[in-house]
């Protein structure tokens, strides 16, 4: 979905996300977090990427175009980049392509002098949305549970049999790959990931999004919606 915002954007950095009231019929409802999956400064729009996986994300579905709708953007924090991190893999799945696919993006000016390359799952090849990734000109890896395309077999399994070096990692998608993820990781490359979580403020009020954090010995509840979504990949407790 595509959304028309007032101009000028923020700067807004891959693994940020949005905060949208999905029916604006319904005052009451709370606002639904959505990862970004990209923008358009000149024309002040930004995109979502979206499954219809339960009353809300169907109704949306059925939104006509010039619909108005309570958002609040960018919120969290973003995927951290640096220019010497020129070895780049993108590693998920699921609607957590979105982020992926936007700091694919937000890299592309930095190309030749960078390298990325994408490792994406699924359960099948319509779950890896081939029309949406034709938009891409990266280099991806696939893989698919029923083996309809790419590997037969999970995302990390298909990201550890690469020979590749990288410098960092940036993941976003269930917290089983991610975990599955962790356990992989070669020792000297950087780690990121954004986290999916259940939200109710999506602002840093209400403390319901809470995840473990382990840092200098020591496990923290954070918010997913203040402190995260990203975090260091090597910190998150998975449950
Ligand atoms: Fe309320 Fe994160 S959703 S603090």
């Amino acid at each position: 979905m595509t959304l028309q915002v007032p101009q000028p954007l923020p700067d807004i950095k891959a693994g940020q996300f949005l905060s949208l009231r999905c029916d604006p019929a319904d005052r009451h409802s709370l606002l639904r977090p959505f990862s970004i999956l990209d923008h358009n400064a000149f024309d002040g729009t930004l995109s979502i990427y979206f499954k219809a996986l339960g009353r809300l994300s169907e109704f949306m579905f059925s939104l006509k175009p010039g619909t108005e709708l309570d958002c609040l953007y960018p919120l969290g924090v973003g995927f951290p980049w640096q220019e010497d991190l020129r070895r780049v893999a993108l590693v998920g799945g699921g609607v957590g392509l979105a982020p992926l696919l936007y700091m694919s993006r937000q890299l592309e000016p930095y190309s030749p002098n960078i390298h990325v390359v994408a490792f994406l799952g699924g359960a099948s090849a319509a779950d890896l949305v081939p029309e949406l990734l034709a938009d891409y000109e990266l280099p991806m890896e696939l893989a698919t549970i029923d083996g309809s395309t790419g590997l037969k077999g999970t995302v990390v399994e298909l990201f550890a049999r690469s020979e590749e070096y990288f410098d960092v990692i940036y993941t976003c998608g269930p917290n089983a790959m991610m975990a599955a993820l962790q356990q992989c990781l070669p020792h000297d490359t950087k780690a990121y990931a954004s986290l999916e979580e259940y939200m109710a403020c999506s602002v840093g009020a209400c403390y319901g999004c809470t995840t473990v954090i382990k840092a200098n010995g020591e496990e923290r509840n954070l918010r997913v919606c203040r402190e995260g979504p990203v975090f260091d990949l090597r910190s998150v407790v998975f449950a």
